[in-house]
C-alpha cells in the first residue's frame, strides 16, 4: 500500500512589537516549536530594545528577521513570510502595532508581512490599561476585526510598573492552544457535512422607524453554530443578531446576516438543497406587514395595520428534504407546552424538535442558560435540563449526528 503523504508542517510567521511583554514572546516561541510548528519570528525595531533577535533566533526554525532591507539574499522578505504562512501571530501587540495596521502602514518588516499576506492573523494585544481602554485603540481592534483579524483579548492581573489592571498578554498556553484549533481545525462525526443554521428574532418594518420583532437573542443559534463547526462541519449561520462567535471558530463559519423573514427565507432557500443538516433555531414573524414609506405620524391616530401571514420555511424545507438530511425544528411554548410541541412537530415534519418552555426562569430568551425536551421519530421525549446554551447544542447535535446516513460523507 503506498504509504500516505505526511501533512506539511505548518508555518507560523510570530510577530513580536515593542512592550515588556516581549519577553513572553519567547515562551509563546518554545511551545510553538514543541507544538511541531515552523516557526519564523519578525521583531519589530522597538521589540529588540526589550528582548534580542538572538535569543529568538536560537529557538525558532529560522532566523529572526527586524528590517525590511537586512538580508542582501532576500530583498522582498515581507512577501515570502507573508505569502507561505499558514497564520501570522503577533504576541505583544501593542497600541502602536494595532494603530499602524489598522491604518495600512507598512513601514516596517512587520507591518509590510502583515499586508502582503492574505493569511489569518491573530493579534494577541498587552498594554497598560489606559492604553487598552482608550478608545482609539477599541475602534482600531474593531476595525480589525471586521476585516477578519482574529484578537485575542488581554488578561487582567500586574502590569509593568507594580500596576493592576486589564492589558496582560494572554497567557502563552491559551496563545498557543487557539493557534492550534485554527491552524489544524476539527475534526468530528460532522467533518464533511454542511450545516445550515438560522439565529436571532426577526424584524418586520411597519415604517422606516418602528418594527415588528420578538425576544429571541440569538444565543441558542450562534451556539449550534459554534458546536457544530468545533465537530467539524462547515457551518453557514444566518442570523438576525450579529454577537462575536468564539475566536477558535469564527472562521469556520460563513455568517450571512438578515433582517426580515422573507430575507431569512431567501437565504436558507438558496442554501438548503446543498445542506446536510439543516438547524431553524430563529424566531421567524408569523405576521409580516407591508412597510409605510414615510414615518407614520402620531397626529393620524392608532394605524391599522394590515398583517399578512409569512410563509412557514420549516414546513416548506421539510417538504423537500433530500435523502438523508436531517431538519431541525424549534418550537417555542409557554402553555401546554408539551401537547402543543407535539402537534407543531406532526404538523412541521422535522426530523427533531427542541422545545423551549419561555416561562420557565432561566430557560429561551435572552438567557445565557436553556432548559428544553427533544422530540424524535419513535422515541420518548427527552428531557435536556437546564444546562449552558452550548451543552444544549451539542446535545441536539448529538442526536443529529445518530440521524445522518453513516459512510457518505
Ligand atoms: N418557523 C418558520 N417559519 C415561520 C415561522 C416559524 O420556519 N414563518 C420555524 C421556526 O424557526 C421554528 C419553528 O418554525 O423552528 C416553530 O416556530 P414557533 O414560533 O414555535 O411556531 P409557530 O409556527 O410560530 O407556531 P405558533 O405561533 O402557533 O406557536
Amino acid at each position: 500500500m503506498p504509504s500516505a503523504t505526511p501533512e506539511p508542517t505548518p508555518r507560523i510567521v510570530l510577530g513580536v512589537a515593542g512592550g515588556i511583554a516581549a519577553y513572553k514572546a519567547v515562551e509563546v516561541l518554545r511551545r510553538l516549536r514543541d507544538a511541531g510548528y515552523h516557526v519564523a519570528p519578525i521583531l519589530t525595531p522597538d521589540a529588540t530594545r526589550f528582548v534580542a533577535p538572538l535569543t529568538f533566533t536560537a529557538l525558532a526554525s529560522e532566523p529572526a528577521r527586524v528590517g525590511l532591507y537586512d538580508d542582501p539574499n532576500l530583498p522582498i522578505p515581507h512577501t515570502k513570510l507573508g505569502q507561505s504562512a499558514d497564520l501570522i501571530v503577533v504576541a505583544p501587540a501593542t497600541a502602536h502595532l494595532i494603530a499602524r495596521f489598522a491604518a495600512g502602514l507598512a513601514d516596517d518588516l512587520l507591518t509590510a508581512t502583515l499586508m502582503a499576506s492574505a493569511s489569518p492573523v491573530l493579534l494577541c494585544p498587552a498594554m497598560h490599561t489606559e492604553m487598552w481602554e482608550q478608545p482609539v485603540v477599541q475602534e482600531n481592534l474593531a476595525t480589525l476585526r471586521r476585516r477578519g483579524v482574529l484578537v485575542l483579548e488581554p488578561e487582567r492581573g500586574h502590569l509593568a510598573g507594580g500596576d493592576e489592571g486589564a492589558g496582560r498578554l494572554a497567557d502563552p498556553a491559551t496563545i498557543v492552544a487557539l493557534v492550534q484549533r485554527i491552524v489544524e481545525g476539527y475534526r468530528g462525526p460532522l467533518t464533511g457535512r454542511r450545516v445550515l443554521v438560522t439565529a436571532g428574532g426577526t424584524r418586520e418594518p411597519i415604517d422606516p422607524v418602528r418594527v415588528i420583532t420578538n425576544r429571541s437573542s440569538g444565543r441558542q443559534g450562534h451556539a449550534i453554530a459554534e458546536v457544530a463547526a468545533r465537530l467539524g462541519a462547515a457551518v453557514t449561520l444566518v442570523t438576525t443578531t450579529v454577537r462575536p462567535l468564539a475566536l477558535d471558530v469564527q472562521r469556520r463559519i460563513d455568517v450571512v446576516p438578515v433582517v426580515t423573514a422573507a430575507e431569512l427565507r431567501d437565504r436558507v432557500l438558496a442554501r438548503a438543497s446543498e445542506s446536510d443538516v439543516i438547524v431553524m433555531a430563529a424566531a421567524v414573524a408569523d405576521f409580516t406587514v407591508a412597510p409605510a414609506p414615510n414615518k407614520l405620524k402620531k397626529a393620524a391616530g392608532p394605524p391599522k395595520l394590515s398583517l399578512v401571514a409569512t410563509p412557514d420555511i420549516l414546513v416548506e424545507l421539510t417538504g423537500a428534504r433530500r435523502d438523508g438530511q436531517v431538519i431541525v425544528g424549534f418550537a417555542a411554548e409557554s402553555t401546554d407546552v408539551l401537547a402543543n410541541a407535539q402537534s407543531k412537530f406532526e404538523r412541521k415534519g422535522a426530523d427533531l424538535l427542541v422545545v423551549n418552555d419561555v416561562t420557565t426562569p432561566g430557560a429561551g430568551f435572552e438567557s445565557r442558560t436553556n432548559e428544553v425536551v427533544l422530540l424524535l421519530r419513535d422515541h420518548d421525549p427527552v428531557t435536556v435540563s437546564m444546562r449552558t446554551k452550548e451543552d444544549v447544542a451539542l446535545e441536539v447535535l448529538t442526536r443529529v449526528v445518530a440521524l445522518l446516513p453513516q459512510g457518505d460523507q
